[in-house]
């Protein structure tokens, strides 16, 4: 395991695991969950194509995620207010910053993402890449071990993004007067 890897497993782990993530993972999300994490990657992805330069122009994602909100045929969502806080933090990074960013973002596609591809609502349009392999490539070219600590910072955000699709979507609704 690279020390990168080493150092962002516990929080991976912890992305891992939360019940939102879980569900999609288990083919349990409804097209109107499904479609709100959309527009959270839809988000997070803009935020990092429009503001930097990517490592392999075939990663870009807005237009992949584009058809698969289309195909869903549901009413789309704003974005939830744990990703705009976190494409506010991304806007205000600059390039070097953002790298490890493309990598959380990006990987978690090519590596987790290929077996979301079969439990999710739809065709999985943003899990289709042309060149897998090459896409890898340019990543490791650029990543460094001493990304750790924004690579994490980053799965703070993904989680608080979880955790807050899974109350708007699923949490049962608490009243108080
Ligand atoms: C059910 C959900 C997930 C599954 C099943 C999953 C599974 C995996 C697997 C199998 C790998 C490759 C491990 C290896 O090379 O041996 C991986 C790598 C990775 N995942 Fe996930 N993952 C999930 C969620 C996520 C999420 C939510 C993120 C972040 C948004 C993420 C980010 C990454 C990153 C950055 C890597 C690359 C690590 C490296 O090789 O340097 N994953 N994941």
């Amino acid at each position: 395991m690279t020390p990168l890897k080493h150092a962002i497993a516990v929080k991976h782990k912890q992305a891992e695991r939360m019940p939102f993530n879980v569900r999609m993972f288990r083919g349990e999300l409804s097209p109107e969950a499904y479609a709100g994490y959309l527009v959270s990657q839809r988000t997070i992805f803009d935020t990092l194509e429009s503001n930097f330069h990517l490592p392999n122009q075939g990663f870009k994602r807005v237009a992949a995620i584009d058809k698969d909100l289309c195909e869903l045929q549901v009413t789309i969502p704003s974005p939830d207010a744990s990703t705009l806080s976190y494409a506010n933090y991304l806007k205000s990074l600059k390039q070097d910053q953002a790298e490890p960013h493309m990598y959380l973002n990006y990987l978690a596609l090519l590596f987790g993402g290929q077996i979301m591809k079969t439990k999710v609502p739809g065709s999985g349009n943003m899990y289709a890449f042309e060149n897998i392999p090459d896409l890898i490539a340019s990543m490791r070219r650029i990543q460094r071990d001493e990304w750790a600590d924004e690579v994490n910072k980053g799965f703070d955000f993904v989680i608080d993004i979880f955790d807050e699709l899974e109350s708007v979507y699923y949490r049962e609704k608490v009243f108080t007067k």
